[in-house]
């Protein structure tokens, strides 16, 4: 059987530490916003999905949204995602994928890994390994070896992921994956991440976005 996608592209957030005139999810790529590469590259790998954006309420009437379905956003990623899922509530789906608008570059094999690990697994997300060493803030060493970056897309059974959003929001709800957790839904697959799947957050990240497209990202 097919899958029934429903993809969400969170875009609300007003990037503070990008300090530009806009924020960073609507400055331009190669003449392309950020989030406009994020959206083509999420359809182009799901084809037939239904796909919503959510921006806030500032510029979703500014913002081209190219034919997705658009949300509102919410204070926090947490209440824009659930704005999103309360604003889907009628469309069908099997698997439900998350993407940070941010995030330009996301390839199709990396979209599609997530997407059919969720036949397996109550969810999927895209890790990468920690290169840095890393300190507890107490001083104390950690291992790097036992951490992974992550990464969106994040991929989920679709009444799984309505379901862990049915809850009171926390502030350790940094991403999906750990709102399933919370939830009960454990069996997240870890499955490989793109160290060029970048998510912008200062200005300079716009050139390195650049440099990693001419080498093929986000293909
Ligand atoms: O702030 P951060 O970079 O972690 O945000 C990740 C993604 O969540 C971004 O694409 C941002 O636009 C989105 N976001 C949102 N609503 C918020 C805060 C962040 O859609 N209230």
């Amino acid at each position: 059987m097919t899958q029934r996608i429903l993809n969400i592209i969170v875009a609300a957030g007003s990037g503070s530490r990008f300090g530009a005139d806009r924020p960073k999810q609507f400055c331009l790529l190669q003449n392309c916003m950020v989030l406009h590469h994020a959206i083509k590259r999420i359809k182009a790998a799901t084809p037939g999905s239904h796909t919503v954006v959510v921006m806030s309420r500032d510029w979703a009437d500014a913002v081209d949204s190219l034919g997705c379905t658009v949300a509102i956003g919410g204070a926090t990623r947490w209440h824009s995602v659930k704005n999103a899922l309360d604003a889907t509530a009628d469309v069908a789906a099997d698997v439900i994928t998350v993407h940070d608008g941010a995030r330009p570059l996301p390839s199709a094999a990396m979209i599609e890994r997530v997407i059919a690990a969720c036949s397996q697994h109550h969810g999927a997300i895209p890790v990468i390994p920690v290169t840095d060493s890393l300190r507890r803030v107490d001083g104390s060493p950690a291992n790097r070896a036992d951490f992974r970056a992550v990464q969106t897309p994040q991929a989920f059974c679709a009444d799984l992921l309505r379901r862990a959003y049915d809850v009171e929001y926390r502030p350790e709800f940094t991403d999906d994956a750990s709102v399933m957790t919370a939830a009960g839904y454990t069996d997240i697959a870890l499955v490989d991440g793109d160290p060029m799947n970048l998510k912008i957050t200062l200005p300079m990240d716009i050139e390195i976005a650049n440099v990693y497209l001419q080498h093929g990202a986000g293909r």
